[in-house]
């Protein structure tokens, strides 16, 4: 096979010297940064966005993520790279893939999102480069091997092995899952047919097989939005789980969901998903990206953006951290699988809970419309479960405000009533973030749970054994930020443990 050596090229080591340096003085200014995240994955400088990559790899989780080191907003991508052996503690490493051929020098563009796998005591990289068709993007799949364990890249020197969109499918094509099945290597690419991404483009996504990983051919639309599911299918993924197949992509222009599940069957020599059931990962505002890892104790981990595009005011803000020299963070990594119809579970890893420190538990409580404190060791970083003995309640609505101080709060409403969770935000700072995310609430028995993990500017809810999940920004700086509980309609019976999470930035 014939790869491109990086060892003698001086561009590029000057590329990835100068964009280390860039990040690194983006770094200084963002450890001084109010606005950092506690126990969340952060670069340690500039802009993030998906994760790239991540893979369980010579007894490490790697996450490479969307990244530019240049400034705290998106621009030119590169791929970050970090390591762990808990999912919880990471160690940044060198960035691992920059732009440096000129099939990948769009300045808004770069090296875009992708994935790994192993071959041969190698690593490989599928990627989408971006560089101009005219004024717009021209999206081409390429790939890259690193010989180190991962730690840097060398390109292929037939890149762009994916060359142009197959007939009827738009310029927007990109975001390669690669992935093996028999003897065979696999990618799936998220696409648009027709009209295209920004338009009424239909959301779809597009196989390519091939034997030796470098000569490959189209072979069909395996899975389409219908006029139902977007107009362009980002990051795609494509993975096994409990015996059946999972089918993941965020979606352009479809409302409040952003992260679909089909569940499913993969047919592969057909080119063929045909789903029976689907579901959101997450309903929150800020869940992007998600990609799969598959561990080596046998858990299929999710790694997402905690961010979506459509809060920011494109291309003049990026939100209120970005000033601090950083922006975007990593969502807690879940451990996932389906239930018995199909649908997905979602938990926060195991690992998690060696961050836990300064157990408070309320034991059984009774709760009525009097507010009632909430005792939070740490008034930032914490955890909170919450279990609700649906037997024992007679209220129609329980409210948790969190983070509050007066006016200033995050509400989480449980409408026992109409089964729905909210998260408002209204009130939850000084103006930056509005508005309020509803879904339901698969409520299925006679108990009810939440957990709850709140960090510098978000909180992740996961209800109802993680049928249910919302991930959602919040920029709160006032003072004395406290808990309490309360119902509507009646009392409610409630058991609260809380935990402060230590905090590792
Ligand atoms: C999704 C996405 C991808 C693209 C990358 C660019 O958030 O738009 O489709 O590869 O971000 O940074």
């Amino acid at each position: 096979m014939d790869w491109k050596s990086i060892a003698n090229d001086y561009p590029y080591q000057e590329r990835v010297i100068k964009a280390q340096q860039a990040q690194q003085k983006l770094a200084k200014k963002a450890g001084q940064g109010i606005f950092r995240q506690q126990y969340h994955f952060m670069a340690p400088g500039g802009w993030l966005n998906d994760p790239n990559g991540c893979i369980w790899y010579q007894g490490q989780y790697h996450l490479y993520y969307q990244h530019n080191p240049f400034d705290s907003v998106w621009g030119e991508m590169y791929w970050g790279h970090a390591v762990s052996k808990d999912l919880v503690h990471w160690q940044h490493l060198p960035i691992a893939l920059v732009p440096s051929e000129s099939y990948e020098d769009h300045p808004r563009g770069g090296v875009f999102s992708g994935s790994t796998i192993s071959k041969d005591n190698a690593l490989i990289a599928a990627y989408t480069a971006t560089t101009f068709q005219g004024n717009q993007h021209l999206q081409t799949q390429c790939l890259a091997r690193s010989t180190d364990g991962g730690l840097s890249f060398e390109k292929f020197a037939m890149n762009p092995v994916i060359t142009s969109p197959p007939a009827g499918v738009s310029a927007d094509i990109r975001d390669p899952r690669i992935l093996r099945h028999g003897d065979r290597w696999y990618i799936v690419l998220g696409a648009s047919l027709g009209a295209g991404a920004w338009s009424h483009g239909e959301g779809c996504a597009l196989l390519y097989e091939s034997a030796d990983m470098l000569h490959w051919k189209y072979r069909g639309v395996i899975a389409r939005s219908g006029g139902k599911l977007g107009t362009m299918w980002e990051c795609v993924d494509l993975y096994p789980l409990n015996g059946q197949w999972v089918l993941s992509f965020s979606p352009m222009f479809l409302g409040d969901s952003k992260t679909v599940c089909l569940t499913g069957t993969m047919d592969f020599q057909n080119a063929c998903f045909s789903w029976h059931t689907r579901s959101e990962l997450d309903w929150g505002t800020e869940y992007y990206a998600p990609q799969s890892i598959a561990d080596g104790c046998g858990r299929t981990i999710v790694m997402a953006w905690q961010n979506a595009w459509d809060w920011m005011p494109w291309w003049q803000d990026f939100g209120p951290v970005s000033s601090e020299g950083w922006c975007g963070c990593m969502a807690l990594p879940r451990s996932i699988s389906l239930d018995q119809n199909g649908r997905i579970i979602s938990a926060p890893v195991e690992e998690l809970k060696t961050l836990r420190s300064n157990e408070q538990k309320t034991g059984w409580i009774t709760v009525d419309g009097q507010p009632r404190e909430l005792p939070c060791a740490d008034p930032v970083a914490f955890e909170m479960e919450i279990k609700i003995d649906l037997q024992h309640t007679q209220s129609k609505i329980v409210y948790i405000d969190l983070r509050s101080n007066g006016d200033k709060k995050s509400r989480l409403i449980i409408d026992l009533d109409n089964k729905q969770l909210t998260f408002d935000r209204h009130h939850a700072d000084n103006g930056f973030v509005k508005g309020m995310r509803t879904c339901n609430l698969p409520i299925e028995g006679n108990m009810l749970d939440l957990r709850i993990f709140s960090d510098t500017i978000s909180i992740e809810v996961f209800a109802a054994g993680g049928l249910c999940c919302m991930s959602n920004l919040i920029y709160p700086t006032h003072q004395d930020q406290q808990c309490q509980i309360y119902s509507e309609g009646g009392i409610s019976q409630v058991n609260i443990t809380i935990w402060q999470i230590a905090r590792l930035l």
